[in-house]
């Protein structure tokens, strides 16, 4: 399945959601929007020159061939554990940082140093859900700002077990305006998150392009 073919859903318009949006619009990129507050979802896609359908989360889940929850970790997994079986054949894309404050201004892990919220999750989805970790490798002012990059567009990480799924965001990647570049499979999550060497944050410290970003992996 190509992603002209395929349902996208974002849920959670906050940051990261609002941003990806964004992109997509400008990509010609249509897809629902989704949120706790459907009225903000309505707001944000009535700026996106009829790109974005808002729906309930509940109308998201249920059309959506890839679902992209751009929400916070202990969100992702309530909703995993509210729709369950509802995710099963779908694209779970996961932009999460496991992270939280640290009480100095900063973030700390909300998880095991050694962890990644890409396999946490996805070993929670159920059968026939497939995981993809994309869309949390940049802060989303430098998402807004990197997108649609001239005259080479930068680099966004994804990790991916399954090939096809892999694919699949790697198409919505460049539907945003970037290039996206697998780092192999879902254990090297942890290098596209924070904290991560391929994090902004992390070793990179910047966007990259896709030399840049073959010569770090
Ligand atoms: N911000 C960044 O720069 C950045 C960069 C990379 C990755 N990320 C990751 O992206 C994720 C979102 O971050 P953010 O900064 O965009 O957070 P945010 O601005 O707080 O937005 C989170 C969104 O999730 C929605 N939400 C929460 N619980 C929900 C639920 N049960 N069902 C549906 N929607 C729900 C919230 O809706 P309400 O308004 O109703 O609460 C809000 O719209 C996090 O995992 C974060 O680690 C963020």
């Amino acid at each position: 399945m190509a992603i002209t073919d395929s349902t996208v859903a974002i849920i959670g318009a906050g940051n990261i959601g609002g941003a990806l949006a964004a992109n997509f619009a400008a990509g010609n990129q249509d897809f629902l929007l989704a949120g706790r507050d459907l009225g903000a979802a309505e707001k944000v896609a009535s700026g996106l020159g009829g790109h974005a359908q808002a729906v309930t989360v509940d109308e998201a889940v249920e059309r959506a061939d890839v679902l992209l929850l751009a929400v916070w970790l202990d969100a992702f997994q309530q909703l995993i554990a509210e729709y369950g079986d509802r995710l099963a054949g779908k694209v779970i894309v996961d932009p999460t940082n496991p992270v939280g404050p640290d009480g100095a201004g900063g973030y700390q892990k909300v998880i095991g140093q050694q962890e990644s919220s890409g396999q946490l999750l996805a070993a929670r989805l159920p059968a026939g859900a497939r995981l993809v970790k994309a869309f949390g490798t940049l802060s989303a002012p430098t998402l807004t700002a990197a997108a649609w990059r001239e005259p080479e567009r930068a680099v966004l990480f994804y990790a991916a077990d399954d090939d096809a799924a892999g694919d699949l965001v790697a198409e919505l990647i460049r539907a945003g305006g970037y290039e996206p570049v697998s780092v192999g499979g879902l254990d090297q999550s942890i290098r596209i998150e924070m904290f991560g060497d391929l994090h902004e944050y992390g070793a990179l410290g910047r966007t990259v392009t896709r030399a840049e970003a073959l010569a770090a992996i």
